[in-house]
């Protein structure tokens, strides 16, 4: 299949590609590039086998002619990100992404995988898990944008053109292009450089969390799968033992930490999600997703990398290589970008 990947030069881009490749797809990526510089120096990259540097309000036509399927990564990528500017969250999230979404169709594209999160969920009953059919409360102008374009992703869904969306959990791991501004990473890094693990919270929201490489293989899943199997379906991707309250996951990583503290601030305010999630339609439903990591063996990982690269130190790993906020306030402040994300 020829597959057009956007967003490959963030955290899940690398892993998606590297599976899609494997799989004897070839892949067309594209992406404006905001995070290229932040690959890891030691990572053994797969390169896509063509790429486009543009961006998303840009695509046209002529990008997705020819190509079987979409995989639509590309956009401000989580809350903070899109708490930057919510009309620029809208404009480059809901208005783009719905703009791909009518341009793939125009072009006979059969498939579009859209990456969709487990964050329209917002504050919900955390009582029992929350499955596809859950109301979905957005709190968040990246939540919104996501329920957004689903919506007009279902209404233009047609015989030839297949949607399916991929709500995923909060990831963690290890890409070629690291970040440790997700829940687990972070936890990790800094317990790792600091031997203090600090929870700014009260520690009881629920998370439900996912490895991008279990990510990467609902993607492969979602495009092989028979048309019958998932058009126009949403599937929570990650699995059911894989619910957790932050203050969990901070003892997990704790556990593998000697000498490390744990700081539950209790602080209130702030991001107030909380959700429990249920997996069991991809599980059951998704052709060939078969989760194989878990929080453990993912903190694992995220450990062993922090001791690889050392050398980096607390202030290495907090840097804008690794924090994707810090990376776009680089950009803008040094005006390489403008207050519309564009290159100046
Ligand atoms: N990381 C998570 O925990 C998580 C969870 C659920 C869903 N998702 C979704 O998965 C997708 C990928 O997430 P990620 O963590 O790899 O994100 P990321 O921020 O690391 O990467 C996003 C990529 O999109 C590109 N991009 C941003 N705006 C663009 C624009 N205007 N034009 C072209 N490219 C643009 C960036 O340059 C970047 O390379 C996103 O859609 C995100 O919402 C992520």
């Amino acid at each position: 299949m020829k597959v057009f990947v956007t967003g490959h030069l963030g955290l899940i881009g690398p892993s998606v590609v590297r599976t899609l490749k494997e799989a004897g797809h070839t892949v067309t990526a594209f992406d404006t590039g905001y995070f290229r510089e932040n690959i890891d120096a030691d990572a053994d990259y797969v390169e896509p086998d063509c790429e486009i540097a543009k961006d998303i309000r840009d695509v046209s036509l002529e990008d997705v002619r020819g190509h079987d399927a979409v995989v639509h990564m590309a956009g401000l990528s989580n809350d903070p990100l899109g708490a930057l500017n919510e009309q620029l969250t809208f404009n480059i999230n809901l208005d783009a992404s719905n703009r791909l979404a009518d341009i793939a169709k125009e072009e006979g594209v059969g498939r579009f995988v859209f990456f969709s999160s487990c964050s329209l969920y917002g504050v919900a009953d955390t009582s029992a898990a929350v499955a596809e059919t859950a109301p979905q409360p957005p709190v968040t102008a990246y939540a919104k944008s996501k329920v957004g374009t689903e919506h007009h992703l279902l209404e233009i869904a047609s015989d030839a053109f297949s949607p399916v969306f991929l709500r995923n959990a909060t990831c963690y791991g290890i890409s070629a292009r690291p970040r440790f501004d997700l829940v687990l990473n972070n936890l990790s890094a800094f317990g790792y450089f600091t031997r203090e693990i600090k929870i700014m919270s009260d520690g009881t929201p629920w998370r439900p969390l996912v490895h991008i490489d279990d990510v990467a293989l609902a993607t492969l899943c979602a495009l092989e799968a028979d048309k019958s199997a998932v058009h126009a379906e949403a599937f929570n991707v990650g699995r059911n033992d894989e619910n957790f309250q932050i203050k969990d996951l901070a003892e997990i990583v704790k556990s593998k930490l000697p000498g490390a503290t744990l700081d539950i601030t209790g602080e209130t305010g702030g991001d107030d999600r909380s959700y429990r999630v249920d997996f069991t339609k991809a599980l059951e439903g998704l052709p060939g997703f078969r989760p194989t990591w878990t929080v453990d063996r993912g903190a694992d990982q995220i450990l062993a990398w922090c001791r690889g690269h050392d050398r980096l130190g607390f202030a290495g790993a907090t840097s804008r290589n690794y924090v994707r906020l810090k990376q776009v306030d680089h950009l803008l402040n040094g005006k390489r970008i403008d207050t519309e994300l564009r290159w100046t």
